[in-house]
């Protein structure tokens, strides 16, 4: 370990100015930090949240898309004669009906027809029925008859650019130019390596698949949109709507209270949205349009397969000296992004003189890919984590050793400006303390058939600053009780309650007697989509000064009545109360400017990040695995999860995305994959949840800790956080397979690490031996 470990665990939190006409920083806290339950746990638990797959209205109709069931096709003709005739359907869309013809949808850049008659993947939209009830609706697509001409497909993208390979797009199958990023001179640094590692890594394509469908209720009242939508932001469901339809912004009102999951899947809109929208126009009915949990697995996005290979040059005093990743991707039948991030750990997460990567993005015939959670990172991490390891092992010290002699201060691929905050080096000297490394990493597996064995790996996070824009109002009523107006969506990961908090540390209020409003583009104020995990560095700043604004002017309001100046008052216990003559103060419902004018508005709204600083999250996470060498199981017995991401805003809210992205980094580990059938049908053979592996409860290890290194990133914003709910999943999967490494003395290059791969490798390897 580093000698000046010390100062970085104990050392003091450094002394910086916020920068001018910001907040100063907390100093200590009275409610944020501390360990509180969700504001709305009573209504999530006991069913009285209203979701709005929960929505019903009168006089609705239930929507059904029909969709391509072939990889690649071209639609010759679409019959729905029949549709309209099927018993309880009210309304009929297809490419060629007046309502549906004229549609447009862009992928990026790319504009294609809504029902588009290329159908590039399987489950394109091709038609749509509303009727009274949703099985009518299934029944009437039924017996609508298209005339598809089937097309060969490409389902593999390794094979995408094979001459020879099926086109799906008319300039071919590359999307775009192979992207590189270089610095410094890769081949001098191999040169100046004393030993060079390089191997080859694949991960598996992920589903994001959400507990809430993806779906809405669309609702016309005159020219008046209003649709309530399981969405991770309802502005940009507004916009996507308004510039499909061609209607003004103020025409399309999305509501989103409550969110079933979406893990980066509902960041867009989506056609259904859309789909649902001109049903309802068209039944002069509102229209609730719900897609299928297999329509899911095949259209809403997906963590694209990521093929890479990393080469890695360290000195023998564990200096990395170059590192050259390459890798292939693919976002599916659209540009979307196939390989994107993948390559960014390899870029910024240790100090290196020599980087070059280059990422080709491909297309193939399946559902184009969406961000989801930490797009590219998870991926990044499985294949430069483990040659961290490998060059480790090569040099002959620990891993986590080798990693702190390569923390980087600054970041390298952003011109080199220095990150707000690094705690790459505390996370990974506090979590080993609490996992006990030492003794694990120590600890001889042995030769029995069942091998214990530990792991590391360690992350940051692109992103996780948040910013601009963000507009919050706080309103205090004349009783001194709040209401909180923001338009951001609580994604199910406690927005509501840290924000809540946010307003009780400024107001002294309790936090679970604000009425939050949320998510209404009709009467909240403008949010980005909650994503990117920066939710609560971009709204929890906005929140807090909004409930600034609401306090000033309530000092104002008092200082007059008290007649002494209001930069001598403070609020304690509901109370305004001078500083200097403890004798002067009143109760909030004192106050008669109040009483007289009914409420005090806040408004916030967030202010610019630090110039030329970047502010991101870091994380090293640790794990002990057991493993069977006759039946190739792998048993999780026990996770550390050290993260830094500025203060912890709600301690149960911190951990439970810790654990949360641990569990999805063991699904990406160890048991989720799609599988297309590459060779006769393209098709997806495991689109449910039967057949497509999400862990369960039996797959999570038993004992899982979170430890936060909680100190307030002071520069980042004036809330002191960053973000966390990715940058828990990205280590994960690495991590696991460096203690089967430890373990076993396999490499796992290709996830998921089931019983079938670890059965082969094993044989392999005691052939070897
Ligand atoms: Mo996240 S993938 O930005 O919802």
């Amino acid at each position: 370990m580093r000698d000046d470990a010390a100062y970085y665990i104990d050392g003091p939190v450094p002394e910086t100015q916020a920068p001018s006409g910001e907040p100063k920083p907390w100093g200590k806290t009275d409610v944020v930090g501390s360990r509180r339950p969700r504001v709305d746990g009573y209504e999530r638990v006991s069913g009285t949240a209203v979701y709005p797959s929960d929505v019903v209205l009168p006089g609705m109709l239930y929507g059904a898309i029909l969709r391509c069931p072939h990889a690649h096709a071209q639609v010759r003709s679409v019959d729905a004669t029949a549709a309209r005739e099927m018993p309880g359907v009210v309304a009929v869309v297809t490419g060629d009906s007046p309502e549906g013809k004229d549609l447009h949808w862009a992928y990026g850049g790319m504009l294609t027809k809504l029902f588009d008659p290329h159908c590039r993947h399987e489950g394109e939209v091709v038609a749509a029925v509303a009727a009274e009830t949703p099985y009518q609706a299934r029944d009437a697509l039924k017996t609508i008859l298209v005339d598809y001409e089937v097309l060969p497909f490409v389902a593999d993208e390794r094979r995408a650019l094979d001459p020879g390979a099926p086109k799906i797009h008319d300039g071919g199958n590359q999307v775009g130019e192979t992207a590189t990023y270089e610095r410094g001179d890769v081949e001098k640094g191999f040169a100046e390596a004393d030993f060079v590692v390089e191997r080859s890594f694949r991960t598996e394509c992920e589903l994001h698949t959400p507990l809430e469908l993806h779906g809405c209720v669309a609702r016309w009242d005159g020219d008046q949109l209003t649709i309530w939508e399981s969405t991770q932001g309802v502005y940009g469901v507004q916009r996507g709507v308004a510039r499909v339809l061609g209607l003004p912004l103020a025409k399309v009102r999305v509501i989103g209270h409550y969110v079933g999951g979406g893990f980066g899947s509902k960041l867009q809109p989506s056609k259904h949205s859309v789909i649902a929208a001109v049903l309802a126009k068209q039944a002069a009915r509102p229209v609730k349009l719900f897609i299928s949990r297999e329509e899911t697995f095949l259209c809403v996005g997906n963590r694209p397969p990521a093929n890479m290979t990393v080469k890695a040059g360290v000195t023998k005093d564990g200096k990395l000296t170059a590192i050259h990743f390459t890798g292939l991707g693919t976002g599916g039948a659209y540009p979307a992004g196939g390989t994107s991030l993948m390559d960014w750990l390899a870029r910024d997460l240790y100090t290196c003189p020599n980087v070059k990567t280059e990422t080709t993005d491909v297309y193939v015939n399946a559902g184009p890919a969406r961000p989801m959670r930490a797009p590219g990172h998870p991926q990044g991490s499985w294949a430069l984590e483990q040659v961290m390891d490998e060059l480790a092992e090569t040099i002959g010290i620990c891993g986590l050793d080798l990693r702190l002699k390569n923390i980087p201060t600054v970041s390298q691929t952003r011109g080199g400006q220095p990150f707000t905050t690094t705690g790459l080096a505390e996370c990974i000297h506090q979590g080993a303390k609490a996992f006990g490394w030492e003794e694990g990493y120590h600890r001889d597996p042995g030769d029995g058939p069942v091998r214990r064995g530990v792991g590391m790996a360690a992350c940051l996070w692109i992103a996780g600053a948040g910013g601009p824009p963000a507009t919050v109002l706080v309103k205090l009523f004349a009783d001194g009780s709040v209401n909180l107006n923001m338009g951001a969506s609580d994604i199910g990961t406690g927005t509501k309650s840290v924000m809540a908090m946010v307003v009780a540390e400024e107001l002294g209020v309790d936090p679970d007697g604000i009425q939050i409003e949320h998510a209404d583009t009709g009467t909240t104020q403008f949010a980005t989509p909650s994503g990117g995990s920066k939710t609560i560095p971009t709204e929890a700043p906005t929140v807090r000064r909004a409930a600034l604004a609401v306090k000033e002017q309530l000092f104002e309001m008092a200082a007059e009545q008290l007649e002494v100046d209001p930069g001598e008052l403070v609020l304690e216990e509901g109370r305004v109360v001078s500083t200097r003559d403890r004798s002067k103060s009143l109760g909030v419902t004192e106050v008669q400017t109040l009483q007289r004018r009914g409420l005090i508005v806040g408004v916030g709204y967030r202010g610019d990040n630090p110039e030329g600083k970047v502010v991101n999250p870091f994380g090293a996470q640790f794990c002990e695995v057991e493993v069977d060498m006759r039946t190739g199981e792998v048993r999780l017995l026990r996770f550390v999860a050290a993260h830094d991401s500025g203060r912890v805003m709600n301690r149960l809210t911190f951990d439970n995305q810790v654990f949360g992205g641990v569990v999805m980094g063991i699904g990406l580990a160890a048991t989720e994959m799609r599988i297309l059938d590459r060779n006769a049908t393209g098709k997806m053979v495991n689109a449910n949840w039967h057949d497509y592996k999400i862990p369960t409860m039996l797959d999570v290890p038993p004992d899982m800790e979170s430890v936060p290194f909680d100190r307030p990133d002071p520069e980042a914003n004036p809330s002191g956080a960053k973000g966390l709910g990715e940058p828990a999943t990205i280590p994960t999967a690495a991590a696991i397979a460096n203690a089967v490494f430890h373990a076993t003395g396999v490499r796992l290059t290709d996830t998921p690490i089931n019983p079938m791969q670890m059965c082969r490798l094993l044989a392999e390897r005691a052939k070897e031996a």
